[in-house]
């Protein structure tokens, strides 16, 4: 394993002996982490809250846009400065080689990022946690053929998990704890060597499923919904949600990329890998749609976060060997939450080793505590806490929404203007520069055009039109 590193800004060793072993590693490791619950979870309901295809529409727009062009640049960043998201922007203030020097109108983006990253880790691990205990509903014949399951029992099980605050309290910190585990092993045998198996598993375990699910009666408007774009369909807030939602699914605005690219081999193409993680990712999302779609517009409670919950079993249920695939698809599936847990909380991780200096075990320890605590917020939230809603969304709702259409964004811009005003723009040339690619120069004004124009004003724009249809709302009574 090469040193990449070693001294810190803070003038002792970084511990950053971690490397990815191969590119194709980094990618599956990169993958992984985009896929996540983000597009099988969150995407659908997401979509579905906002009127379908004309959200999906903004949502690839605004993953192109401006998606790829702040992975490029926290992918870059990482990779130049070799540090974690909170160390990594103190580097691009003072390092001659990288920086333009402290400029004014730049705000301090990693400990945003590192405050993103717990909250958005403590909610993930209560939903994974949900998906630990369908998987066990699975494993143990409650649904599909073996249970006779109807589609009440999917209602009933779901109900019954969202009422017991202390079991989805135990379950999200079993999985902080298998996710800690990982990470206490460092990157090539914890995370990369996971995310080699399990991604391509998973990958084709979901095109067998889309295949059932899209020959099950709803196809033509599960299509029509997922792809026409009505754009009278759009609320106010839709494209601050796209934002949002894009930024998760990317994994971006908290500094898990930063510290992906820190683990890079300097040879890396940053372009290409950022090029093909959205690309893949996009793709995935769109198929997730054609799996859950199908059968979820025939629910009659179809939104919100249960979403997948309820259709994803009812699909199993027909299947001849529903059993089999219920369990194997829900052990990826919870693989893929694991992997995305595993990027959040090595970043925190790296942030906190090499901002308060301790070492890697100690870091684990000191995340995992936290991580365990914040998670009873959102674990309580369909019992103790279920009587606190704001305009009918559970705590769990709210903290999604505070952490991905607010946070993020916000996070993502800080990103954006430290790459504008502070990253050399010599250093950042080099990486787009590639011996096979002539058109590497072009590729460049356009990521910087994308920094340092499109990324703010969608993002000012996305924030400003949530702020008028708040007032138009109360205005209007
Ligand atoms: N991208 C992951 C998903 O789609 C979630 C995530 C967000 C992971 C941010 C890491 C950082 O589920």
């Amino acid at each position: 394993m090469s040193g990449q590193e070693s001294t810190s800004t803070f003038g002792r060793p970084l511990l950053r002996q971690n490397v990815w072993a191969t590119r194709f590693g980094f990618y599956l490791a990169a993958i992984s982490s985009a896929l996540g619950l983000g597009n099988l979870w969150r995407f659908p309901f997401v979509t579905t809250e906002n009127g379908g295809g004309a959200f999906v529409f903004l949502y690839f727009g605004v993953a192109i846009a401006i998606g790829l062009p702040i992975l490029i640049g926290e992918l870059m960043i990482g990779k130049l400065t070799r540090r974690g998201a909170v160390a990594a922007f103190r580097r691009l203030e003072s390092d001659e080689d990288l920086s333009e020097g402290h400029r004014p109108g730049t705000f301090r983006a990693g400990p945003l990022a590192a405050f993103g990253c717990l909250l958005i880790v403590s909610y993930y691990a209560v939903v994974s946690g949900w998906v630990l205990h369908f998987l066990m509903q699975f494993a143990f014949g409650n649904f599909g053929p073996l249970g006779q399951a109807s589609g009440h029992d999917v209602d009933l099980t779901l109900r019954l998990l969202q009422e017991n605050g202390g079991m989805q309290f135990g379950l999200a910190s079993v999985h902080i704890v298998i996710a800690l585990v990982v990470v206490a092993r460092g990157v090539q045998g914890g995370i990369e060597r996971w995310a080699s198996w399990m991604t391509p598993i998973f990958v084709l375990l979901m095109a067998v499923l889309v295949m059932k699910s899209l020959s099950s009666g709803q196809t033509v408007e599960a299509l029509r919904f997922q792809f026409y774009p009505d754009f009278s369909r759009l609320n106010w807030n839709a494209l601050q949600q796209a934002i949002g939602h894009v930024f998760f699914t990317l994994s971006i605005g908290l500094g898990t990329m930063v510290t992906f690219g820190s683990y890079l081999k300097s040879e890396t193409h940053i372009p290409s890998a950022g090029f093909r993680v959205t690309v893949l990712d996009l793709v995935i999302s769109a198929v997730a749609g054609l799996l859950v779609f199908p059968v979820s517009l025939g629910l009659s409670a179809s939104g919100g976060p249960e979403l997948l919950f309820r259709s994803l079993p009812r699909l199993l249920q027909d299947l001849q060997s529903g059993w089999f695939v219920g369990v194997s698809f829900f052990v990826c599936l919870y693989l893929g939450a694991l992997a995305a847990s595993i990027g959040l909380f090595e970043s925190l991780v790296a942030n906190i080793i090499e901002v308060f200096r301790l070492d890697r075990d100690r870091a684990v320890w000191l995340t995992g505590l936290v991580a365990v605590a914040f998670a009873a917020v959102p674990a309580l939230s369909g019992s103790s806490l279920s009587h606190v809603s704001v305009a009918g969304r559970s705590v769990l709702e709210i903290w999604d929404s505070l952490a991905v259409n607010w946070l993020l964004p916000m996070s993502g811009l800080a990103f954006c203007l430290a790459v504008t005003r502070q990253l050399k723009a010599s250093a950042a040339t080099a990486e787009f520069q590639s011996d096979d690619s002539p058109i590497t120069q072009s590729l460049y004004a356009h990521w910087r055009f994308a920094i340092v124009w499109i990324g703010p004003i969608v993002i000012g724009l996305g924030f400003l039109l949530t702020l008028i249809g708040w007032l138009l709302k109360s205005f209007g009574g």
